[in-house]
């Protein structure tokens, strides 16, 4: 989607999508005004844009802190974020330069979607859509959280989580039998997986 009237409705999304999973907020007014979580994602679109030209990485990064220091939610201008994400609360939330998020994802505050290696290539998650991610949990490495899955607060998941799953607790345990082996895309290129917005 490009142009401006596709940026407003992709604006007017995510609006939508926190009124959609917060019984709290009452009108999409109140929701701009007062949602750290959208301010945030508002902020990381923007960075996202000028990330894409290599000579503006700077003022993206730039950009990105400014809105970590007003949110308190750090989304790094690299991830790859799809359409109607909404973060709850959102202070404390860390997401890495080479994470890729679906479409219709929730985050919960203290979520960390980061790496466990210093490599420069790919070392954070891929979630599918419709996943949440609860309260404090970590994600941690380039695991493959499938679509529809759910992160139990404070979980610290290392490992592929399948379609549907409930993963929860220390390293993370998953709470559905017969759920099928996790379904990971077989493109390599995990980038590619997801169409993203902006
Ligand atoms: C993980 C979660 C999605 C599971 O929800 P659910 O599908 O309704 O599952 P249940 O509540 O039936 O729990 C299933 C099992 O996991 C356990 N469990 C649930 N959440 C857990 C968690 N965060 N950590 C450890 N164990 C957990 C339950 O005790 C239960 O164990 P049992 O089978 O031995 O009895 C939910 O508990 C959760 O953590 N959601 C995040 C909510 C959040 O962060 N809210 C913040 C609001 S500000």
């Amino acid at each position: 989607m490009t142009g401006v009237r596709g940026l407003f409705q992709v604006l007017a999304e995510d609006l939508d999508a926190a009124r959609a999973h917060d019984p709290a907020a009452r009108s999409r007014l109140e929701v701009a005004l007062a949602y750290p979580g959208v301010h945030a994602l508002w902020a990381y679109r923007a960075a996202h844009r000028l990330w894409r030209v290599p000579s503006l990485r700077l003022p993206a990064r730039l950009l990105s802190q400014l809105a970590r220091a007003a949110t308190g939610i750090e989304i790094h201008p690299g991830a790859r974020l799809g359409r109607r994400l909404f973060i709850d609360h959102g202070m404390g939330v860390v997401i890495g330069e080479t994470t890729v998020v679906g479409d219709d994802v929730m985050l919960y505050h203290g979520v960390t979607l980061g790496g466990r290696s210093l490599n420069r290539g790919k070392r954070h998650p891929t979630l599918g859509d419709r996943v949440t991610v609860g309260a404090g949990a970590k994600v941690l490495g380039p695991v493959w959280v499938a679509d529809d899955a759910q992160i139990g607060a404070n979980a610290v998941v290392v490992k592929d989580v399948p379609a549907g799953a409930v993963a929860v607790g220390i390293p993370a345990r998953i709470r559905v039998p017969n759920a099928p082996v996790a379904d990971r895309p077989r493109n390599e290129d995990p980038s590619e997986l997801i169409e993203y917005v902006i």
